[in-house]
């Protein structure tokens, strides 16, 4: 039978401000999944943290949007949550924005990316968890992964990759889906997913005919947006991915490749800056320069009927280090802008703004200019 590979994430609370998790919030989340895990509800789980988010991956056979699972990872949140309180923790439950759950997670607050898909021979997985940005930020790395020649030498030379992929965009503003193929249809994808605040890449499939199964995903992000449950933009959105690699799909340094790009993404301090993603190890993804720069993390595993053998902490190696001196070059660059754009946010973009009180306050005094 099929696997499902589930990665939910909330920021429960953060030590100290937005910069980390507490260890007794993931005492608490390990206590919590490893009951699941004897229950025999999930086949085996990791819990992780990127910055001030508190990462639960978890094996199982239920399949994706699953109430069983998705009350399991709730629950844990809450009970990490009341661990925060007790420690008075910075923003204690800030992404469960609903009081009871409801049969499923997605809309309530935490990020999801969820897959169900065969299990090949050897299937190597890397999860990807993003501190201080958006979906968004997943656009780029995940395109130059299943579509650009110039990343992915396998698209050119394998002919098992030949053919290209599928991607699935949404706009998270009209609520609405596309599937597009790739490299068909790329100069249109691009056209979307370049705007990345609007269209975001949700999931990626094999076209039909190839090795792989198509209605199997063989990667996917979190597009939760918190502002569409919250009616108001919170932004609190920091997003997950999870990518399969190999054997017909990007080896494993296509999947890493893109990263060694820095690439700017929003987020940052108060949600509303632009800045460089930092590829680091998990134990520097502890973003505290201007609340940043923004980080991502990639933990990768080998399946074993569902068991995650790993983690690998991919980006500690040593090749990304010119990326992290170059990703240091550009926050200084960046910061040096200080309230101005494109380092601040439009207006649109940005998590709260002060402009509407100061127009209100000098609504007498502006004129008519000539
Ligand atoms: P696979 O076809 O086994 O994925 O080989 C590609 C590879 O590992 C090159 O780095
Ligand atoms: P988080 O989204 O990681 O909670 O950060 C919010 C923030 O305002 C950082 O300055
Ligand atoms: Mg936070
Ligand atoms: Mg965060
Ligand atoms: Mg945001
Ligand atoms: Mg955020």
């Amino acid at each position: 039978s099929k696997v499902t590979v589930s990665l939910i994430k909330a920021d429960v609370g953060g030590w100290p401000g937005h910069a980390s998790v507490h260890p007794a919030l993931i005492d608490k989340a390990e206590e919590v999944l490893s009951e699941a895990k004897s229950a025999g509800t999930l086949i085996d789980f990791k819990v992780m943290a990127c910055g001030d988010d508190l990462e639960l991956l978890m094996t199982h056979r239920l399949g994706t949007d699953e109430a069983e699972i998705h009350a399991i990872a709730w629950e844990t949140f809450e009970k990490a949550t009341a661990e925060a309180k007790s420690l008075k923790l910075y923003g204690a439950g800030q992404d469960l924005l609903c009081d009871a759950f409801s049969g499923n997670i997605r809309g309530m607050g935490p990020g999801v990316a969820e897959m169900q898909f065969t299990e090949r021979d050897a299937e190597p997985l890397v999860a990807f968890m993003m501190d201080k940005t958006e979906p968004g930020a997943f656009n780029l790395p995940i395109f130059r992964m299943f579509a650009d020649p110039f990343n992915t030498a396998g698209l050119v030379i394998d002919p098992s990759l030949h053919n290209g992929f599928i991607f699935e965009i949404w706009d998270i503003l009209d609520h609405k889906k596309v599937f597009m193929s790739c490299p068909e249809e790329m100069y249109n994808i691009l056209a979307l997913i370049g705007a990345k605040s609007r269209y975001v890449i949700k999931r990626v499939y094999p076209k039909p005919g190839g090795k792989l199964p198509s209605e199997e995903p063989v990667a996917v992000v979190s597009t939760e947006k918190l502002y569409q449950t919250a009616g108001t933009y919170v932004g609190k959105d920091d997003p997950v991915a999870l990518v399969r690699a190999q054997s017909g799909l990007p080896a494993l340094g296509e999947v890493l490749e893109p990263f060694a790009l820095g690439h700017l993404v929003s987020g940052w301090m108060r949600g509303s800056h632009n800045g460089p993603l930092m590829p680091c190890a998990f134990e520097d993804a502890h973003p505290t320069r201007f609340d940043g720069p923004p980080r991502v993390i990639a933990a990768g595993f080998q399946l074993c009927n569902g068991l995650l053998i790993g983690p690998v902490d991919l980006f500690a190696d040593v090749a990304f280090d010119l990326t992290r001196m170059r990703v240091l070059e550009i926050t200084d660059y960046m910061r040096a802008h200080g309230p101005f754009e494109p380092h601040r946010l439009p207006l649109e973009d940005m998590e709260y703004t002060t402009l509407p009180h100061v127009l209100k306050r000098l609504a007498e005094r502006f004129e008519p200019a000539e």
